[in-house]
């Protein structure tokens, strides 16, 4: 059986999550996948849990969910020891990287992934911002020492926008994508259309779902989107965007009349990422839009993602569903350590 050794670095609540999936999946792994996934550290904001033959992880976080931080972790725990040091001890095999998205600087997750790759160690991440900021770097860089970058959780997480684009059609000129790539933002507009909810109260909604980021303007502002469209444009289309190549509004302005002059003329507005091959290069852009109800975003619903890809030689490939929530990034991230294995 293949063993194979992870440090999780952010143990919030994709982070745990993803914990709880592994320990949860176990059998299965060892079954279909011949494949054994061993916690052997997890580093949070205070210090590390490390055990080198591999850390419980249920009872980590039973720890944890009792209100004890990571660092504390009886015998286990390394109060102020930093990632860095974790990450080049040469106890693990890949980064499982779920620290919150920042897209300002990209920390700490990019001090995570360049060290990570830097040592060998692959990488599957769910925080975007390293991604946004620094992707041509960390995938060089990844090149350079013989090491993989996953970043299906970074890019809409349960539905899988990256191994439809990059495997499923390979070989096809992929000219246009155009897609709802965020959940809260569609949950809001479908609740406010259908169900006449205001604004805030679905907004409020989708927090306690727990779909929205801990910052939500990064939902509604379109951000969120922008940077799923980024990535998405760099590794599909083979694009070097940056954010400010992108143009970007939220579904702030979007009125209860908004909603019902589109719905009188059979459409409904989505926040749409769209990216398109144009001459010069590749276009991005994020904005909420009135679209026919019979287009295949049209019924995409409540916190359902979607993504159209127009190709020359398969023609329109849409995909559609996979859950928003914690659960279904740390899916993500499992699916991804699965193909890496193999
Ligand atoms: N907040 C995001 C969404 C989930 O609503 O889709 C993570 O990208």
């Amino acid at each position: 059986m293949k063993s194979v050794r992870l440090i999780i670095c952010g143990f919030g609540r994709v982070g745990r999550a993803f914990a709880e999936l592994v320990c949860r999946k176990c059998e299965k792994l060892a079954r279909d996948y011949d494949l054994r996934l061993c916690v052997t550290a997890v580093v949070d904001v205070g210090g590390a849990a490390v055990c080198t033959a591999g850390l419980d992880v249920p009872g980590l976080l039973a720890h944890v969910r009792g209100g004890g931080a990571v660092e504390g972790f009886g015998p286990f725990g390394r109060p102020g020891l930093a990632s860095r040091e974790v990450l080049s001890a040469g106890i693990g095999d890949v980064l499982v990287e779920t620290t919150p998205t920042n897209i300002v600087d990209g920390e700490p997750g990019l001090t995570h992934l360049r060290t990570a790759l830097s040592h060998g160690l692959s990488v599957a991440t769910a925080s975007k911002g390293p991604l946004v900021l620094r992707f041509r770097e960390l995938q060089a860089l990844a090149r350079a020492h013989g090491a993989r970058l996953m970043l299906s959780a970074a890019t809409a997480a349960a539905l899988p926008t990256l191994d439809v684009g990059l495997t499923c059609l390979a070989g096809a000129e992929v000219l246009k994508a155009e897609g709802i790539l965020n959940g809260t933002t569609n949950y809001i507009l479908t609740r406010m259309d259908l169900d006449g909810a205001t604004y805030a109260q679905a907004l409020a909604e989708a927090q306690h779902l727990g779909i929205a980021e801990p910052d939500p303007s990064l939902d509604v502002e379109g951000r969120d989107t922008a940077n799923k469209v980024l990535l998405i444009a760099n590794c599909v289309f083979g694009a070097s965007l940056t954010l400010a190549d992108i143009s970007v509004r939220g579904i702030a302005e979007v009125t209860p009349a908004d909603l019902a002059a589109a719905r009188a003329q059979g459409k409904t507005v989505k926040l749409i990422g769209r990216i398109e091959r144009a001459e010069g290069g590749v276009v991005a852009s994020v904005a909420p839009e009135a679209i026919p109800l019979d287009h295949p975003l049209g019924g995409v619903r409540g916190t359902e993602k979607a993504l159209t890809y127009l190709t020359d030689t398969m023609g329109a490939v849409t995909i559609s569903g996979g859950k928003s929530n914690p659960v279904g990034a740390a899916a993500a991230l499992l699916k991804d350590l699965i193909n890496l294995s193999r």
